[in-house]
C-alpha cells in the first residue's frame, strides 16, 4: 500500500477544526453524487452524522494497530451490511470522503496526501465488505 500514515493524520488533523461543516459537506457531495445511497440513511441523519467522522478518526488513530483495526473494520462492516451497504457503495462514498478532505484540509492536502487516503480507504473498504459478506443476514 502506497500510504503515508503521517500525511494521513496530518491532513485529517487539518480537516478537524472545520467541524460540523466537514460533515454537512460530505452528504451534500454523496447524496448530489449518489441519490441512490440517499435512503439508506433516511432514518437518523442527524444522530449518524457525526459519528462517520468520529469512526473515521479512531481509525486514522490504529492505523499501525493491527489487531485493533481488524476488529473495529469487522464490526463496522457487519454492522453495514446491517444498513443494507453494498460493495459498490464504498467506492461513492470514498469518493465523498475524499472530496470532502480535500476541500478542507488546505495546504496539508498534497497529491502523496491523495494517493494514502485513496490507498487507506481501499484496505479499510475490502475489510468492511469481506466482513459484510460473512455476516449473519
Ligand atoms: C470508511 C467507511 C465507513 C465508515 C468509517 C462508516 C462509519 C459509520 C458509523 C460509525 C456509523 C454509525 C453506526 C455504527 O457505528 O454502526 C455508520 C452508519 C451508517 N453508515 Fe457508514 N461508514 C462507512 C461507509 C459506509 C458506506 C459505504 C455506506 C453505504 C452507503 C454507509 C452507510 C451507512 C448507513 C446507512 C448507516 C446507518 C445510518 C442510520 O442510522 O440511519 N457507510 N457508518
Amino acid at each position: 500500500m502506497t500510504a503515508d500514515f503521517s500525511l494521513i493524520r496530518s491532513s485529517f488533523a487539518a480537516v478537524q477544526p472545520h467541524g460540523p461543516q466537514v460533515t454537512e459537506y460530505f452528504y451534500d457531495h454523496l447524496f448530489a453524487h449518489h441519490p441512490e445511497v440517499r435512503p439508506l440513511f433516511a432514518a437518523h441523519l442527524d444522530e449518524q452524522r457525526d459519528r462517520l467522522w468520529a469512526a473515521l478518526g479512531a481509525l486514522v488513530a490504529n492505523l499501525e494497530n493491527t489487531e485493533t483495526l481488524t476488529g473495529m473494520l469487522q464490526n463496522l462492516g457487519r454492522r453495514h451490511a446491517g444498513y443494507g451497504a453494498v460493495a459498490a457503495h464504498y467506492p461513492a462514498v470514498g469518493a465523498s470522503l475524499i472530496a470532502s478532505l480535500r476541500h478542507f484540509a488546505g495546504d496539508e492536502w498534497t497529491p502523496a496526501a491523495e494517493e494514502s487516503w485513496t490507498a487507506v480507504y481501499g484496505v479499510i473498504s475490502n475489510a468492511m465488505v469481506a466482513a459484510g459478506e460473512t455476516a449473519p443476514s
